[in-house]
């Protein structure tokens, strides 16, 4: 049976050129800083974000946490959306490792964090209150539909960090997912951020790990809280071979994945019971809302399933679906033809 798979973009597999990549890695010990692989893919990696270093990790996870532990200390707080990965998914990683205090501000539909609310949560010096060190951003947002953040938006964040005297933190996992789909630099992006972790795992394609970017300083302290978490990977060459063809031959194509997902939203938006607004679909993440008296969205999920179109349900009445590189326009129109048999 044909099988279209749109639950994630972590169900890529690694192309022909990133096995070969890895067949032929050099490799060496990376705890011991002599993995030239890693080496080069973390110069890449920062060269290409516009920071001084970087540290390969295991995961987008791994990157968040190792980068909160870098920045801050126990009993500090940070400032972040109430529907971040980093807060949602990361199981409380942050206070449950590093005594780290989450204080949470609404994200709007965009991903983004008002401004104003930013600053209100922001403590004042007094001796009941846990010290703000962080502010957190995820560009693109992945539970608000993939929407990407821009420059300008990044730019008022940066303002008022300057202004408290705040680091910046963005869960960038699907950081060159933004830049594709706003036509900027991915370092133009990352400017005013202090830290930034990004995924080679997802769109990108590579099978394992994420890098995260920042000062020497940071990428200090980032390396030994890898570290401590159990993420100093020895030969890991192998994956970050992988990694740097993520970098050099899957950041542009992106873009077909973004069409793709355009293409599914204006399909989907057309069948009776079923809402979405296609102008709001940036990047490569589509969520639905399924309005049927007959049928949930677990029940289409389960009858699209058997017909091989994976999707995924998410919360009372939404399924999500995820272009990537293994998915083309054929695929989607397949998805959409037989999603379309269902709801007849
Ligand atoms: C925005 C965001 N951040 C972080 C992660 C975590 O990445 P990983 O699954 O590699 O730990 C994800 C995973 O989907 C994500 O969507």
């Amino acid at each position: 049976m044909r099988q279209v798979d749109l639950r994630s973009d972590t169900l890529t597999r690694p192309t022909p050129s990133m096995l070969q990549a890895m067949a032929d890695a050099q490799l060496g010990d990376d705890v011991f800083g002599e993995d030239p692989t890693v080496n080069k893919l973390e110069e890449m990696a920062a060269e290409r974000l516009g920071k001084e270093a970087a540290v390969f990790v295991t995961s987008g996870t791994m990157g968040n946490l190792v980068s909160l532990l870098a920045h801050c200390g126990r009993g500090d707080e940070i400032i972040l959306g109430s529907l971040s990965h980093t807060f949602f998914f990361e199981q409380g990683g942050s206070a449950a490792v590093g005594g780290i205090h989450p204080r949470t501000v609404a994200n709007q539909p965009d991903g983004t964090l008002a401004v104003s609310e930013i600053e209100a949560a922001i403590r004042s010096d007094n001796i009941h209150f846990p010290l703000t060190r962080l502010i957190v951003l995820e560009n693109t947002h992945n539970l608000c539909g993939g929407y990407p953040l821009d420059i300008a938006y990044m730019q008022a964040v940066g303002d008022i960090a300057r202004g408290h005297n705040l680091k910046i933190h963005v869960d960038g996992a699907r950081i060159f997912n933004a830049a594709v789909a706003l036509g900027v630099k991915v370092d133009q992006l990352a400017a005013e951020a202090d830290s930034v972790s990004f995924c080679l795992s997802k769109g990108l394609g590579a099978p394992v790990g994420s890098v995260v970017c920042g000062n020497r300083d940071f990428i200090y302290r980032a390396r030994r809280a890898r570290k401590v978490l159990g993420g100093g990977m020895r030969q890991a060459g192998v994956l970050a071979a992988a990694g740097i063809v993520a970098l050099n031959e899957m950041v542009d194509r992106l873009a077909e994945d973004h069409a793709n997902a355009r293409r599914l939203a204006v399909g989907l938006a057309e069948m009776p019971g079923l809402s979405i607004d296609p102008s709001l679909i940036k990047t490569d993440i589509v969520y639905f809302e399924v309005k049927r008296e007959d049928m949930s969205a677990e029940q289409l999920v389960k009858r699209l399933d058997e017909q091989g179109a994976r999707m995924l349900p998410v919360g009372p009445g939404q399924i999500r679906a995820v272009t990537h590189y293994h998915i083309s326009s054929d695929d989607v129109d397949y998805a959409l033809e037989v999603i379309s048999k269902f709801l007849k």
